[in-house]
């Protein structure tokens, strides 16, 4: 089953409740919520006050990532927020602290993932792959929405594929940056199973058509 996780990166701000409330009622699987510190990504979004706004407007998944530097330190404060399943990145952390950090959002009752950015391989999620409910293959520069597809990701996302049957098959594997309806059938051949799109979704009027669109094509 391939899931759509519209980013809400791209979408109104300043409505952000019927933004949610529109792509909640097209049928999104996940809310994917960028999180970026100005430090690990060279831009800074949204955090913890704003998870906690649209825990209180939906119970839909939230499925948050963390584009953070040491995210070991906040993402205990996420899962109070709201979060329901928290991303963050192997390139941010020392291991023991990724460690410490997947246990800290396990004992916390929420799904854990682990991100890895363009040029990191697959092979550093190995350590990790089975205590890990979702593994995310960054499709781009993690910092921006609108960015093009890097479609040499593609040979990651197969060996991310492999991994995960050969060892967790129950881990998600997500893909996010530069999906839309021209890219979607690429990264599902790959094995993905859970798309995340920011501007295909969010620059469409009928944001359930676009969602639709995505998970079809
Ligand atoms: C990028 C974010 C993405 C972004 C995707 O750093 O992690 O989730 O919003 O946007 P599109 O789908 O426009 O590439
Ligand atoms: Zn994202």
């Amino acid at each position: 089953m391939i899931k759509v996780a519209p980013s809400i990166l791209s979408a109104d701000f300043c409505n952000l409740g019927s933004e949610i409330a529109e792509i909640t009622a097209g049928g999104a699987d996940y809310i994917h919520v960028d999180v970026m510190d100005g430090i690990f990504v060279p831009n800074i979004s949204i955090g913890i006050p704003v998870v906690r706004s649209i825990r209180k407007h939906t119970a839909h998944t939230l499925d948050v990532h963390l584009m953070i530097d040491r995210p070991h330190r906040y993402v205990e404060r996420f899962c109070q927020a709201g979060a329901d399943l928290v991303v963050f990145h192997a390139e941010a952390d020392e291991p023991q602290d990724l460690f410490a950090a997947i246990e800290t959002v396990k004992r916390q009752g929420k799904r854990v993932g682990l991100a890895i950015k363009p040029k990191t391989p697959a092979e550093v999620l190995s350590p990790y792959l089975a205590l890990l409910d979702l593994a995310l293959v960054m499709t781009v520069e993690p910092g921006f929405g609108g960015q093009s597809f890097l479609s040499d990701m593609l040979p990651k996302i197969e060996t991310l594929r492999a991994m995960i049957d050969a060892r967790n098959p129950a881990c998600e594997l997500e893909v996010d940056g530069g999906i839309d309806v021209q890219t979607a059938p690429l990264v599902k051949q790959a094995g993905a199973n859970v798309l995340v799109a920011g501007s295909a979704v969010f620059r469409e009027r009928d944001r359930a058509a676009a969602i639709q669109a995505i998970r079809n094509a």
